[in-house]
């Protein structure tokens, strides 16, 4: 095979081979042969009544299922749907010399003579971005959705809100974004040592245009953006624009430092409300959008539980704890985001302290034993597990490697990554959507470090999402693979370690082992008090 990747589920070689140049003429239902102009727009095909490439629909194939033949007479594609023919096409384009992977590629290309037919294991094959800590300008988003499209990624998690900025401009309340989006400075210190500051701003924000852009884009490369507002905890800078919606009234800067704050928002109606109208705000500006994140994760409950008036609300309400106050809490705005078409997802803690709906999404980012007993309580689960798939963890434990939060996790990790494991039952098998990457940017300081930490893994994640599990020959795949990425400028890590001007401010080698954080989580989610924060 070719360094064909993800890996499709049958392929062969056939004899002959078709010379396939710009301009060349595609035939079949506009819908079909949309997407596959688009996926290929380097060749500039012309829509004709009989062609070079043909593509016909079988509706007994998935959305995302497709076949491919070419030939000596030409190119034939079969698929599903719009994101079949999409991935038909990028297929077709993994033929091509990686030139064509450049802007400006016109000319005739040799298309070998191969049967293809395909369709992916898991229909969640997503990476997640955390545009707060620090941001990344929209044509980087933009960017990372085309090489997305590249490895049929097809789900970007936005994590749009943090402690250390909110990135989402708002009409109904403009200080979000005027005080919300920047911070005066930002942590410089390593983990657990003494806390250091740059002394430089840091900020930026999506205005709405931009989001409704965002999500067209994606959506024309088959990829379903997943917003995420996280609440009612990791709420300091939403507090900084807005301290009447938080538990004590208190002020509050957008925090300029990691970890875990104790800000919480008040789950009292005020709060609600406004809740309510900045995810109406996001979901019309996102359009048809069927995920919504709300969070969840890492909440301190305290101000809850000291606020007579909170504790007087949760009494009204009838229930008899915080952490029942809580999941009263996501489900109302759950309910709220279902009357408008859209599932919330949660972090695996909304899980742990219990009355989901039953519709809710969960994240196990705390291991997959949580990740089970959400799968048996009936809940749909995306597996996205620190170990092995935080992005932001070191890919070596060596002080060449950036400055990352932890180590190690490498690409033969992820490859050998199982999103739903071979002793759950079959009905929690079942509930696996699929499974996301993670890049925490608390170290991924531009758009630079987002490249090399997201790169190869995720070619691997992109490889077991799509085919189930990596291919004995991934490893062999992959060097051919980089090259098209080469192609495309993205600055992934090189297999055999960075390069020099990669290695910037040096990583502290073991300061925090990836085995020992999963040992902690993996603790925590069986405690009783599981949903008090954990790292
Ligand atoms: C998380 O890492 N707090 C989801």
């Amino acid at each position: 095979m070719t360094s064909l990747l993800p890996r499709p589920a049958v392929f062969s070689e056939l004899s002959g081979s078709f010379e396939l140049a710009t301009g060349a003429i595609i035939s079949g239902p506009a819908d079909l042969v949309d997407p596959v102009r688009h996926a290929l727009g380097f060749l500039d095909l012309r829509p004709g009544d009989s062609g070079d490439v043909e593509v016909r629909l079988d509706p007994s194939l998935g959305e995302e299922a497709y076949r491919l033949t070419s030939g000596s007479r030409g190119i034939e594609i079969v698929a599903g749907g719009r994101a079949g023919a999409f991935y038909a096409a990028q297929t077709l384009h993994q033929l091509l010399p990686d030139a064509s992977y450049r802007f400006g590629s016109a000319g005739s290309w040799p298309v070998p003579g191969v049967r293809v037919e395909d369709a992916p294991r898991y229909g969640w094959r997503g990476l997640h971005l955390d545009v707060s800590r620090h941001f990344l300008p929209k044509r980087e988003v933009l960017r990372m959705i085309d090489v997305m499209a590249v490895h049929k990624l097809n789900r970007l998690h936005l994590h749009l809100v943090d402690d250390q900025g909110w990135r989402i401009e708002s009409r109904a309340y403009p200080r979000l974004h005027e005080v919300g989006s920047w911070r005066a400075r930002t942590a410089t210190n390593y983990y657990r040592e003494t806390e250091t500051f740059d002394e430089i701003p840091h900020g930026g924000y999506y205005t709405l245009d931009d989001l409704t852009e965002i999500a067209a884009y994606a959506r024309s490369r088959s990829v379903v953006v997943v917003p995420e507002i996280d609440v009612p905890g990791h709420a300091t800078a939403i507090l900084a624009a807005y301290p009447e919606f938080g538990a004590t009234g208190e002020t509050y800067e957008v925090l300029p430092k990691w970890g875990i704050s104790p800000a919480i928002l008040s789950p009292l109606p005020e709060t609600v409300d406004f809740l309510k109208t900045v995810l109406d705000e996001l979901l019309d500006a996102l359009g048809d959008t069927p995920f919504v994140h709300i969070g969840g994760d890492e909440v301190v409950l305290d101000h809850w539980a000291d606020s007579p008036e909170i504790v007087a609300y949760r009494e009204s309400l009838g229930l008899g704890s915080v952490v029942e106050l809580q999941s009263w809490f996501l489900r109302v705005l759950a309910d709220h985001l279902a009357a408008r078409g859209a599932r919330a997802v949660v972090w695996d803690e909304a899980f742990v302290s219990g009355g989901l709906r039953q519709d809710t999404v969960v994240m196990p980012w705390r291991g997959m034993g949580v990740g089970r007993r959400a799968a048996a309580a009936g809940h749909d689960v995306v597996a996205c597990p620190v170990f092995p798939l935080y992005f932001d963890y070191a890919e070596a434990a060596s002080a060449d490697e950036p400055m990352a939060i932890g180590d190690t996790i490498t690409v033969a990790d992820v490859a050998a990554f199982a999103p739903a494991p071979a002793d759950w039952a079959a009905d929690e098998v079942g509930r696996v959507l699929g499974l996301q990457g993670q890049l925490w940017s608390e170290r991924l300081i531009d758009p630079r470090m987002v490249d090399y930490r997201a790169w190869p893994r995720a070619c691997a994640l992109a490889e077991v999402g799509w085919s189930g599990t990596a291919g004995a020959d991934f490893a062999e795949r992959l060097p051919g693979h980089l090259r098209r990425l080469d192609a495309l400028g993205v600055e992934y890590r090189p297999l055999d370690g960075p390069k020099p001007w990669q290695r910037r401010r040096p990583h502290r080698p073991g300061s925090v082992p990836v085995s020992a954080m999963m040992e902690h989580l993996d603790e925590m989610t069986q405690s009783a008090d599981s949903t008090r924060p954990s790292v």
